[in-house]
């Protein structure tokens, strides 16, 4: 009796949210690659695919950035986070008994490192997170999110856009939420997300507001005409389909951020007045950590550069103490400078004596100064500036 209380009491301390474990069949997008290989081949191109410790240094070098200033072991945190990144992972929840043997280096439940370790998670948010999903549950409290929103259907079923589709690999059953209303799907992560001690450093919900249009229709581009599955079913043909890819580019791809915002430049008696628009339903960059704007403006003579002067917006984070930190550990930030979804943002800059004409270019970086040399990070696709949009002008006065 004792012993099954304890088993029981070790359980519930590590299995926070509801686990379906997923078949050895469905395990990773190797599984699906005899039958849906452009889709994983695309799929294997985004950013879903690199969210794990050990394939996105951002995402590691904050977990680790965490775990330093809080004190709290790297695997609990890694567990935390999980929630949206990796959230078929087997254990949902650590509890204080492990951070004390952690912390005196006794042994620890294998349970966690298998758990943080396993081969499910390693490929981040694949394809048996979307289409295992069973229900959304949207009355849930809005801070509730990733794994946590959801309850997971039976392994072995894939939820999908179609209401006849016919696998001899697996069951398929039709949601919503993969047709008529993906945004659903979207704000399961992409919304709330909120520092330990509460602040909600990113909400791209409320950023969208009223808006309508479909996160997939410009992050997995429009539907078109091709196979869902290259089996040969359909009279020893593999059967038409409306589909989309599966790339889901965002601010990690230069081509994709091209042309995200517009600029015009107007000369007023002693300034320069530069408008941002932003067509696009979020704000641009999204409220997200540290992504930054750089506008750099060109005064020239001609075609010779007399001066140059360099603006960011960006967003700054604190945690205890008035220490700049990173987002997920703050209690306060600076002011949200991005330009808001569906309007604008005006900036003036002072003409400067003997210039003739202006150049402005405006540019997009994943992590700001700031954040980049607190993580000490390497990899030169965060410190990369992608052109965003550019304008020039000739100065009349
Ligand atoms: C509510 C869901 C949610 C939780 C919980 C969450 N994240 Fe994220 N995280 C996201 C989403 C969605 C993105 C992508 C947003 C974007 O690119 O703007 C993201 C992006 C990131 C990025 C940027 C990665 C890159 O390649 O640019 C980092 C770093 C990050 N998260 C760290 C963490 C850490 C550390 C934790 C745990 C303390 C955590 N996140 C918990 C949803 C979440
Ligand atoms: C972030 C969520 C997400 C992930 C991860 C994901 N999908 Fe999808 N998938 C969708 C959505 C949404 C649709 C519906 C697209 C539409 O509107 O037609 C879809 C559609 C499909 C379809 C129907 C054909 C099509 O392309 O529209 C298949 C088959 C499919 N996915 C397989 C996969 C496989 C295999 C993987 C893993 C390599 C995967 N998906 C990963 C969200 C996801
Ligand atoms: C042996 C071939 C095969 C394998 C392997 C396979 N599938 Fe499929 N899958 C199909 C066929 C066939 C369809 C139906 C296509 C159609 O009707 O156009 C399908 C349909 C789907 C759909 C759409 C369901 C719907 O109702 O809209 C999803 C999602 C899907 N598969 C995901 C996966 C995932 C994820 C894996 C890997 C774990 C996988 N499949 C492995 C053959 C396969
Ligand atoms: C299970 C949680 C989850 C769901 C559901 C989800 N995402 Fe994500 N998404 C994330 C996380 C976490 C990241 C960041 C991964 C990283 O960079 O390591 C991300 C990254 C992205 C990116 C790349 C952003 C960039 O900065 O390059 C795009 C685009 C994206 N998601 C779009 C979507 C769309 C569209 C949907 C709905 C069809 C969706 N996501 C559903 C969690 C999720
Ligand atoms: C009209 C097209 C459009 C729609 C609709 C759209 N996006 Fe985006 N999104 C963009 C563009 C363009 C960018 C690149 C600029 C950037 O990274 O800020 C982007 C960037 C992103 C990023 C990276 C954010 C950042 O600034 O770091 C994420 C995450 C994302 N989108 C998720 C979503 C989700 C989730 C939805 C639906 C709720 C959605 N998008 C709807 C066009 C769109």
């Amino acid at each position: 009796m004792k012993t099954f209380l304890l088993a029981l009491a070790l359980l519930s301390t590590l299995f926070g949210a509801e686990v379906v474990e997923v078949g050895e069949k469905y395990i990773t997008s190797q599984k699906c690659k005899a039958c849906h290989l452009h889709l994983v081949n695309e799929w294997e191109e985004s950013w879903h695919h690199k969210s794990h410790y050990k394939n996105d240094e951002y995402f590691r070098a904050t977990i680790d950035y965490i775990s330093r200033k809080t004190r709290k072991s790297p695997n609990s945190i890694k567990i935390q986070c999980a929630k949206c990144h990796n959230p078929r992972i087997s254990v949902t929840s650590t509890d204080m008994s492990y951070e004390i043997d952690t912390l005196m280096h006794l042994q620890t439940d294998p349970r966690v490192d298998e758990a943080v370790n396993g081969e499910n998670i390693s490929e981040g948010i694949n394809c048996v997170v979307c289409h295992n999903i069973d229900k959304i549950h949207q009355d849930k409290n809005e801070s509730v999110r990733g794994m946590d929103r959801v309850s997971w259907i039976a392994s072995g079923t894939m939820v999908g856009p179609f209401d006849d589709a016919f696998s001899p690999y697996h069951k398929t059953q039709k949601r919503d939420f993969m047709d008529t209303k993906p945004n659903t799907l979207c704000f399961v992560c992409h919304a709330n997300d909120r520092s330990v001690s509460g602040f909600v450093f990113t909400n791209m919900q409320e950023e969208y507001g009223e808006s309508t249009q479909k996160c997939v229709e410009c992050h997995m581009g429009p539907r078109r005409e091709y196979v869902a599955a290259t089996l040969k079913l359909d009279n020893g043909k593999a059967k038409k389909r409306e589909i989309r890819t599966h790339k889901f580019q965002g601010g990690h791809v230069e081509s994709f951020v091209f042309g995200a915002l517009t600029l015009t430049l107007k000369e007023e008696a002693d300034d320069i007045v530069l408008t941002l628009f932003n067509p696009n339903p979020h704000n641009i960059p999204s409220g997200f950590g540290s992504r930054e704007l750089l506008i750099e403006v060109y005064y020239k003579k001609g075609t010779r550069v007399i001066e140059k002067q360099i603006l960011s917006l960006t967003r700054y984070f604190t945690r205890k103490g008035e220490r700049a930190s990173v987002a997920h550990l703050a209690i306060k930030a600076s002011k949200d400078t991005s330009v808001p979804a569906k309007g604008e943002k005006v900036i003036k800059v002072a003409k400067v004596e003997k210039a003739t004409d202006m150049e402005v270019k405006v540019y997009y970086r994943l992590v700001n100064d700031e954040v980049r040399s607190l993580l000490k990070l390497k990899d030169p696709i965060w410190s990369r500036k992608s052109l965003v949009t550019s304008a020039s002008l000739e100065l009349q006065k």
